[in-house]
């Protein structure tokens, strides 16, 4: 079954495209590697040891969707992760997102509508939910209350494709919500590298341990959670990849579908400072920040859904998680190579 992998290249594709093609999946990926490197692909071919089609090309150029589309005919689902994704950089560029995110899907959709492709896997996220009204978040939370533009291109998208849904009853939709990726795939091969400084807790910590960093800022630690500061679902991004896998099996039922994709467990920032300790076997240093504008204290997942209905579950320890960024870390210390870009 022929599978077009949108941001196929970037982090959470990479690794979607190995479980992919180990289920017997051909991905084909489109990406602008605007937040990627062709050699991730390349890395993946290795792991995988097949070649897998790739199309440089920005989602939001119609044309070039379009004569994808009609070169790869038999085009079964798409899978979309392209998309711009850093909280921060979406308060300070909300038309940017807007414009990538929103009218990237609508032209893709365009697109799937005129080759007669109806079955898409989208990635959302948690941060739909916006403030808990109650915890774990589960499916039926309210959701839209978001407190950042790149939030709430999430929503509208997630809006978008229900509405799309409804217009056409043979249209499948699968959104899933996902948690807090982390990790690495075990080969070391493959893993998240950010450009510039990491906004995120896991990547930032890898560089620290490689000594690229100095030390971590641990944002606040006077919230009232266990220890102080904030709780996360982190969830291993090969789980998250096998998610997609489960997903794909499930869109031949029509209509929308949401699932949770986490671990329906909370770790504490300390938590996961002392996960990668026990990982690597070195100390992290750290010191006690002011909180992060923005951050919620603690929120975690009702993942019961995706186990009743996927036939999945998160099988990956947060130990795992943080020694697979480690790994990823040991042997990429300037990322993927930067040249080939
Ligand atoms: P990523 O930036 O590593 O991957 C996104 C990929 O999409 C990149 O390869 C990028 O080059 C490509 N891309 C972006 N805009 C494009 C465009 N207009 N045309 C073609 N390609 C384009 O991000 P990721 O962490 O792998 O996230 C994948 C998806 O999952 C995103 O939609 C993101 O919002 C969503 N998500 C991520 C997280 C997370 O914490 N990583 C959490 C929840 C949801
Ligand atoms: C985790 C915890 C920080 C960095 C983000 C997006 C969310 C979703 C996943 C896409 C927080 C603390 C962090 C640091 C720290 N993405 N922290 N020092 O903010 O939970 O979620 O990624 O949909 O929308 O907001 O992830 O990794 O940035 O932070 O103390 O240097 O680590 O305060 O409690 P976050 P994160």
């Amino acid at each position: 079954m022929k599978i077009l992998v949108t941001g196929g290249a970037g982090y959470i594709g990479s690794h979607t495209l190995v479980e992919l093609v180990k289920e017997g999946y051909e991905p084909i990926v489109v990406d602008n590697y605007c937040n990627s490197f062709p050699e991730a692909v390349k890395r993946v071919e290795r792991i995988v040891g097949k070649k897998i089609k790739v199309y440089e090309a920005d989602i939001r150029d119609h044309d070039a969707l379009s004569r994808i589309f009609d070169k790869e005919s038999g085009i079964d689902c798409v899978i979309h992760f392209a998309g711009l994704k850093a909280v921060g950089e979406s308060c300070k560029d909300p038309l940017a997102y807007y414009d990538n995110n929103i009218v990237g899907t609508l032209v893709l959709l365009e697109a799937m509508k005129a080759h007669g492709v109806k079955r898409i896997i989208f990635s959302s996220s948690a941060t739909v939910y916006g403030d808990p009204v109650y915890l774990p978040y589960d499916e039926d939370h309210p959701v839209g209350n978001t407190t950042n533009p790149y939030g709430t291109t999430k929503y509208f998208q997630e809006r978008i494709l229900r509405d799309v849904c409804a217009a056409d009853k043979d249209f499948t939709a699968v959104l899933l919500r996902y948690f807090n990726p982390v990790g690495a795939h075990e080969s070391g091969l493959i893993g998240e590298d950010p450009q510039g400084i990491p906004n995120n807790l896991t990547p930032f910590i890898g560089r620290v341990l490689t000594g690229k960093l100095k030390e971590l800022s641990v944002f606040g630690d006077d919230y009232d959670t266990t220890d102080g500061t904030c709780e996360r679902d982190y969830i291993h991004v090969v789980d998250l990849a096998r998610g997609h896998v489960a997903a794909v099996k499930k869109a031949v039922q029509k209509g929308v579908c949401v699932y949770n994709l986490g671990t329906g467990k909370s770790s504490s920032v300390l938590d996961v400072v002392h996960a990668f300790e026990r990982a690597s076997g070195k100390k992290v240093p750290y010191k006690i920040s002011p909180r992060r504008d923005g951050d919620l204290p603690a929120y975690y997942a009702d993942a019961k859904k995706a186990k009743r209905e996927l036939d999945w579950e998160a099988k990956y320890s947060l130990d795992e998680m943080c020694g697979s960024v480690y790994e990823f870390n040991l042997k990429n210390p300037d990322g993927y190579n930067k040249s080939n870009k």
